[in-house]
């Protein structure tokens, strides 16, 4: 009897383990079909949420290097199911040094058109390669062998360029000529245009891959690649110094909550502007109900065009790394301050504003988002700020340098290349982050994830992601809607709206008080829960994204 029943006990454990039903499904959506194949894979082979965003790290700085990198820097949000608890990891890059505020200036105190842009004073030191090191010490399961080396493929044997890519390799073709490696990479040997359908592979970039991947983080930190970096930049008047490269650290921090409703909003805290942005507007408008506003009406734009100046305003005023500048986040993510500014919108207070430059670059900055099989996540956008960041590859290395120092106020009241202005919180200081607008967000409700989401689009992310999490949230779409509705983004200076697609009279109604001008807004990459379910999307604005959904 005994026996039959710890056969039958077995039997149980056996068969229970077999038809063993996941709590979830799994999610992957990046930029990049290459890339979400590369993330799929890791989790379709017992890799979690970090392993697989690891791996995805990894390959968009090989197959879509206007934005995945390893010379620049970001932000990775990630939620252990287990602990029920996020954390936010900021590995942006920090400035050199002997970086000062007068550093982009002229004798007379004027700035140098395109310094902070695309020179070798650009760059800020690089946090991609630590960042995802860090997180996988702590939380990845697979080998860093196992992630890094379908990079090494990709880079070595090289990959088929979309339509899209080798037209934006054409476009860029004028920033490439600059001296640097960039020149024998990103333009063609026999100065042909790339076409659709051409191999790329970037010997260098493998080399380096295979170095990070043998070696670890250190080697480029203070190993071979360091030691190229700094050869090439001290060769040709960068600042970026061995002591730069060693000393640089990536730091664990509290995420930015809030509540919306029923809801719970995480997102990254400063040096992003974003999670104390998008928790201040979500706020404001919890005192208006969106039930009387119908998507994309006239006075849903209105409310959105002023919520939306207020919490830039801000942003210019008050936001910049809270190390070197006293930030008064407690007030600004405040149910108290958001009704107070409420009641400005509903008596039609107006905040002042200026004209400013319009803005256009579209290729910079790239989101993805994983779900795993144990409800894992992460949210991670990471960039070489503007496309291809400065346009200089490290002599040797293969490694395209960011341009991420023209996100400091270079100089106070004066526009970067997204039209922000800057004060004295975000000015230029030694290992100082740049202001950043990246926002990496997941939503819950009863501590589930509902929203896992982030966009490119430098300071169009911000407004981005609050429109996504309306969409979804409020207007009950699902991703596939959502991403089919048209963007709006105003964001203080310049006072222009901006906008994808609107109908003539709402055109003609707008135009009575704003300055309009249309262009594509952001490019997200959301996983939502839909009827207990996982679905990704991989937005439409732009080709070559994939999401997978693993059942
Ligand atoms: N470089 C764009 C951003 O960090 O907002």
């Amino acid at each position: 009897m005994q026996l039959s029943w710890k056969v039958f006990f077995v039997f149980l454990l056996v068969s229970s383990c077999s038809n063993e039903v996941k709590p979830y499904n799994a999610v992957v959506v990046t930029r990049h079909h290459l890339a979400t194949d590369v993330g799929a894979k890791i989790l379709e082979n017992g890799g979690n949420a970090v392993d697989s965003a690891v791996a995805i790290a990894f390959a968009l700085a090989v197959v879509n290097p206007s934005a995945g990198n390893l010379g620049g820097g970001g932000f990775l949000l990630y939620y252990n199911a287990d602990e029920n608890k996020t954390y936010a990891l900021d590995y942006r890059e920090r400035a050199p040094i002997d970086a000062d505020e007068n550093m982009f200036l002229d004798a007379d105190g004027n700035v140098i058109k395109n310094l902070s842009l695309n020179s070798y004073l650009a760059a800020g030191i690089p946090g991609t390669v630590k960042g995802m090191f860090t997180i996988h010490e702590l939380f990845g399961s697979k080998s860093m062998d196992d992630l890094i080396s379908p990079s090494v493929k990709l880079a070595s044997e090289g990959f088929r360029l979309s339509d899209f890519q080798a037209n934006n390799f054409n476009k860029y073709r004028k920033k490439f000529l600059n001296g640097s490696d960039s020149e024998s990479i990103f333009i063609n040997s026999d100065d042909k245009d790339f076409s659709a359908g051409d191999v790329f592979t970037q010997t260098d970039l493998a080399e380096s891959l295979r170095l990070i991947k043998d070696k670890g983080q250190k080697v480029f930190y203070e190993g071979e690649i360091a030691e190229k970096i700094v050869s090439d930049f001290s060769d040709n008047g960068g600042l970026i110094t061995s002591q730069d490269l060693r000393d640089y650290e990536v730091y664990f921090k509290e995420p930015i909550c809030g509540d919306y409703k029923q809801y719970n909003v995480c997102s990254m805290p400063l040096p992003s502007s974003g999670g104390i942005a998008i928790i201040q507007m979500l706020n404001i408008i919890e005192n208006f109900d969106l039930k009387n506003y119908s998507h994309n009406s006239l006075d849903y734009i209105k409310l959105l065009t002023k919520v939306m100046s207020f919490a830039y305003a801000d942003r210019s005023e008050y936001l910049g790394d809270e190390d070197f500048f006293d930030v008064p986040k407690e007030k600004l993510i405040s149910k108290k301050y958001a009704a107070e500014i409420s009641k400005k919108i509903k008596s039609g207070e107006k905040i002042t504003v200026e004209p400013g430059i319009y803005f256009y670059e579209g290729d910079q900055t790239t989101h993805f988002s994983v779900i795993d099989f144990d409800g894992n996540v992460v949210s991670n956008t990471y960039t070489l700020n503007t496309a291809y960041g400065s346009g200089i590859v490290a002599k040797g290395t293969g490694i395209l340098m960011n341009n991420e120092m023209d996100d400091f106020s270079i100089k106070p009241g004066t526009p970067n290349a997204y039209g922000l202005i800057g004060s004295e919180a975000n000015k230029i200081e030694a290992k100082k982050s740049p202001l950043s607008s990246m926002s990496p967000t997941i939503i819950f409700e009863n501590s589930k994830p509902v929203l896992i989401t982030g966009s490119q689009g430098g300071s169009m992310i911000i407004n981005t992601v609050l429109q996504e999490i309306l969409n979804v949230l409020e207007f009950d779409l699902k991703l596939s809607e959502s991403n089919k509705k048209n963007r709006i983004h105003y964001q203080w200076k310049p006072d222009v709206l901006f906008y994808e697609d609107l109908d003539e009279k709402l055109i003609e109604a707008l135009k009575k008080d704003l300055r309009l001008y249309q262009r594509n807004i952001g490019e997200t990459q959301s996983i939502a829960l839909e009827n207990d379910e996982y679905k990704g999307w991989p937005d439409h604005r732009r080709p070559d994204g994939k999401k997978i959904e693993l059942h």
